[in-house]
């Protein structure tokens, strides 16, 4: 077969990557750990085909023709044909490869993570590479490297100058821990932000507090929140994201000049998070933000409704939000919050839309490959499939 299609899933760090020591190479300079999102609900989903027939290397992503010379590209297309075991000239075959996500990339979902995952498992396949592939998606995008196993997982920044032992394990499968669940709250906000390429490299330059993070929290902060995944500890998982997601929003701050990823809204969900648990003299949820406004929330099954009716209580959708698909993802029956807890939590309702819109989903598995021809997204001659 010399076409290969498969779906990739989003991952969602709790322990932060936030920092390169070699940025040709993307190595970072700690460890980070994260959680795989179910790719029934969120994923990337790509084809490559490779002919003796293609004049050249071609690339569609999200239904347009982009720039196949793009770096990070070329990294990902050298390193697997480096490795390929392809026989004959096959190696020396142009490509074209169609990338499509089922998720707004205005979501803020680090559609890259998926996007470079899912192209190194396909084109793995495609040149029957075998052992790891973390590798080849972390030359794409750093993030990426732990969106290639499911359940939990942690990107080791290893040692080697050249990159070598810097890769992704998994630390416990999906199945592991089949209560936990993600809710990924998409905050309206219009601002542009610093990429996290550019963001990082100035924390690099100049945050004190970086250095602090990568000496000393990281390293043992990594092993703590480990060891309660494995223990299925969620109170201790919870606390520790929290923290992580708080120390690298503090770093961003402490770069000069600042780089600002959170807004109002996204400071009054750590607000509520915060005044929620102690409502209930407990920790049940967890929030972490990546870079841009968007909170990713961390709770196990049985919480969910509570917390969803909270949360519709203090940010209202808009009027029409049933029109807008405001919940979307697994299904969920938010239940309303008591009196008393409303009483206790003493909190300002926010007007309606301040939340475009929520994605309610779970851990999920790795990369999943389809072997129906007509999943393909390129067809017989190579062209991408309903594209204009
Ligand atoms: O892989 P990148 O370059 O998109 O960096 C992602 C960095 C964060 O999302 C902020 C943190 C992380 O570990 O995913």
């Amino acid at each position: 077969m010399n076409v290969i299609t498969c779906i990739a899933p989003v991952n969602i760090a709790v322990i932060k990557y936030w920092g390169k020591r070699d940025e040709s190479l993307i190595l970072p300079t700690n460890d980070s750990i994260s959680a795989t999102l179910d790719t029934d609900q969120l994923h990337a989903k790509t084809t490559v085909m490779i002919s003796q027939d293609f004049k050249e290397d071609c690339i569609w992503l999200n239904g347009r023709e982009e720039d196949i010379k793009n770096p990070r590209l070329q990294n990902c297309l050298k390193e697997i044909r480096k490795r390929s075991q392809l026989s004959g000239n096959m190696n020396d075959w142009k490509i074209h490869i169609c990338s499509k996500n089922n998720f707004p990339t205005a979501a803020g979902l680090a559609s890259s993570a998926a996007g470079y995952a899912c192209l190194a498992a396909a084109l793995a396949k495609l040149y029957r590479i075998e052992g790891d592939i973390s590798v080849i998606a972390r030359s794409g995008s750093g993030s990426a490297c732990r969106s290639v196993m499911g359940g939990f997982v942690r990107w080791y920044m290893g040692f080697d100058k050249y990159g070598t032992d810097s890769l992704a394990k998994q630390i416990v499968p999906a199945s592991h821990w089949p209560e936990m669940r993600i809710l990924v709250l998409v905050v309206s906000d219009e601002q542009k932000k610093v990429p996290s390429a550019i963001g990082m490299k100035r924390s690099l330059e100049t945050s004190e507090l970086l250095q602090h993070r990568i000496m000393h929290t990281v390293p043992e902060r990594a092993n703590k929140i480990q060891q309660a995944i494995v223990e299925k500890n969620f109170k201790t998982f919870a606390e520790l994201t929290m923290k992580d997601s708080n120390e690298m929003h503090a770093t961003c701050l402490d770069t000069y000049p600042p780089c600002v990823y959170m807004n109002d809204i996204s400071n009054s969900i750590v607000n509520l998070i915060h005044s929620y648990n102690d409502a209930v003299n407990d920790v049940k949820v967890a929030y972490t933000f990546d870079a841009g406004s968007n909170a990713t929330l961390y709770l196990l099954e049985k919480d969910v409704s509570a917390v969803v009716g909270v949360l519709d209580y203090f940010f209202p959708p808009l009027e029409n939000a049933e029109n807008l698909e405001y919940k979307r993802g697994l299904p969920i029956n938010a239940s309303e919050p008591s009196q008393n807890l409303l009483e206790k939590l003493n909190l300002r309702k926010h007007p309606p839309g301040q939340l475009k819109y929520m994605i309610y989903t779970k851990v999920g598995d790795g990369p999943k490959y389809f072997v129906n021809p007509e999943d393909h997204l390129l067809d017989g001659q190579g062209n991408p499939i309903n594209y204009p």
